[in-house]
């Protein structure tokens, strides 16, 4: 079977971004485009898209989608994007909003109703085109219930016969958990309606469908396709993993260093590169001058942290240890947004250590550049990791790693002390463990420049290239029986 490998997500940089999520669907499709692979993507056409120079033509108009309750049309827009099309779907009651999923005040009320729409709307723009897919990739909840429309109707009608599906789990805390009553709107059949299927403790659970009606499923990191087996990591989605086990693929993201790269990075007030890594004190001190800190922190190390404040990055873990890293002088720059309770924490901590911290409450890629930049140290304490892609950017950046020994954390730094190190890791999740960690990489930078240089020159070295991770994709694609 060949045909054209379509994705389904909810993000794709640069049109539309909350996390990594985005950052992977910007990448991956152009790179199977490059090996040849004829790709689209699907994605919604959001009120906030970001649709730059883009030349956009509308594709279709008025298709008929039917779901969920309503009879329902959708319109949808194309453009081309390195190599790939990009197809968004437009429906402004559903996705012209300020955000993609939540605001203030927590979840849309309406998330299960916009992403059954969705899923509803690819399966009929896919299901109007002339040739039948290759493979139709969702990815994470929101995309989740789409191979489980195509194996249900596999076996009514021929178009289907030959598609394979696939579903990428970004995060399994995030599955996309309803009540009961909106299976009904969800066009799938009751025989669905199970506990090997999409049923989960009373509830509809899309990621669940995903991972049960998929031909192959696969996750961003190795150790994380080993933890999710776990009940420790599987956020009760572990038992249904084990019995797909063989059909699990964990695949490395990569980092697109067309955009992540300190030798060419529009954002930086100075370029640099592992030769010549001068423009990075350069970077340092704009930073620190622009967020109005100290400049003796020039001479001292600073520390950087970029995430989603949620209780997975860890973000508590590092406020616990401030107090004790401003009496010992060293820096810290925070970027990020999310839990209210952490955002006014960090502002007051930032009034309380002016001059020694920062926290940038906000979302702004050019600060997340300029961060990776200037930083010594780049923080990941997280409590899980399915890959991570701010560590492999700290990398390039010369901004060693402090992180946890978990998912794709472990699978892309190398510990200090080994002669390949690129890093430090800890074991233990908790604050102590955290801040021991800082004061050796800490003391290693103070007492030790030259092995900290080499370390520096080892992680810049590194290369999680998209051409080697978009290889295993297509390997797994052939493993169902794809022959591009
Ligand atoms: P996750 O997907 O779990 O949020 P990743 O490390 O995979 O974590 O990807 C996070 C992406 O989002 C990175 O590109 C990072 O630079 C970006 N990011 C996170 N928070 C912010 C922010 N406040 N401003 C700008 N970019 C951010
Ligand atoms: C998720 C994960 C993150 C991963 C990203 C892209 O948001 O939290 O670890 O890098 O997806 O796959």
């Amino acid at each position: 079977m060949s045909g054209t490998v379509y994705f389904a997500t909810s993000e794709m940089y640069p049109f539309s971004k909350s996390g990594g999520l985005g950052d992977v669907m910007g990448a991956l499709p152009p790179a199977l485009a490059k090996m040849g692979i004829p790709t689209a993507v699907l994605t919604p056409f959001y009120g906030r898209l970001r649709t730059g120079e883009a030349q956009i033509r509308l594709a279709m108009e008025n298709l008929h989608v039917g779901y969920p309750w309503d009879p329902t049309t959708v319109d949808v827009f194309a453009t081309e994007y390195k190599g790939v099309t990009v197809y968004f779907l437009h429906r402004g009651e559903y996705f012209d909003r300020r955000q993609y999923y939540n605001e203030y005040k927590g979840d849309y009320f309406d998330n299960a109703e916009r992403f059954i729409f969705f899923t509803r709307a690819c399966f009929a723009f896919i299901r109007a085109q002339d040739e039948p897919p290759g493979i139709v990739h969702a990815h994470d909840w929101q995309t989740a219930l789409l191979p489980a429309y195509i194996h249900f109707a596999r076996p009514k009608d021929a178009f289907w016969r030959r598609t394979r599906t696939v579903t990428t789990i970004h995060n399994i805390a995030f599955q996309g958990r309803f009540s009961s009553r909106l299976f009904r709107g969800s066009g799938l059949p009751w025989e669905a309606w199970s506990m090997d299927g999409s049923e989960f403790y009373g509830d509809f659970n899309f990621l669940k469908s995903g991972i049960a009606y998929s031909d192959g499923i696969s996750t961003v990191s190795p150790s994380y396709a080993r933890e999710i087996l776990t009940e420790r990591f599987g956020y009760g989605l572990d038992g249904i993993l084990r019995t797909r086990e063989q059909h699990l693929a964990g695949i490395l993201n990569g980092a697109d260093y067309g955009i992540w790269d300190p030798r060419e990075d529009r954002f930086l007030p100075a370029r640099y590169s592992r030769q010549d890594a001068t423009g990075k004190a350069d970077c340092k001190l704009s930073l620190i001058k622009s967020l109005g800190l100290s400049t003796h922190l020039l001479d001292r190390p600073l520390l950087g942290f970029i995430g989603r404040l949620r209780d997975q990055k860890g973000i508590d873990l590092v406020m616990d240890i401030i107090p004790e890293l401003m009496e010992r002088d060293i820096g810290l720059v925070v970027l990020g947004e999310g839990d209210l309770g952490y955002e006014r924490t960090l502002v007051e901590m930032s009034e309380a250590y002016k001059g020694k911290m920062h926290a940038v409450v906000a979302y702004t890629e050019e600060f997340a550049h300029r961060i990776q930049a200037a930083s010594d140290c780049f923080l990941m304490p997280s409590r899980y990791e399915p890959c991570g892609l701010t560590q492999m950017y700290a990398l390039r950046y010369g901004s060693l790693p402090i992180a946890t020994a978990v998912g794709g954390l472990r699978d892309t730094i190398v510990p200090h002390p080994h002669p390949k190190s690129t890093g430090f890791i800890f074991q233990e999740i908790d604050s102590r463990a955290l801040l021991r960690t800082i004061l050796e990489a800490t003391a290693l930078w103070e007492s030790n420049p030259e092995i900290w240089q080499d370390m520096v020159h080892r992680a810049m070295s590194q290369a999680f290239t998209w051409e080697k991770s978009s290889k295993q994709y297509l390997e797994l694609y052939r493993q169902l029986g794809y022959d591009a």
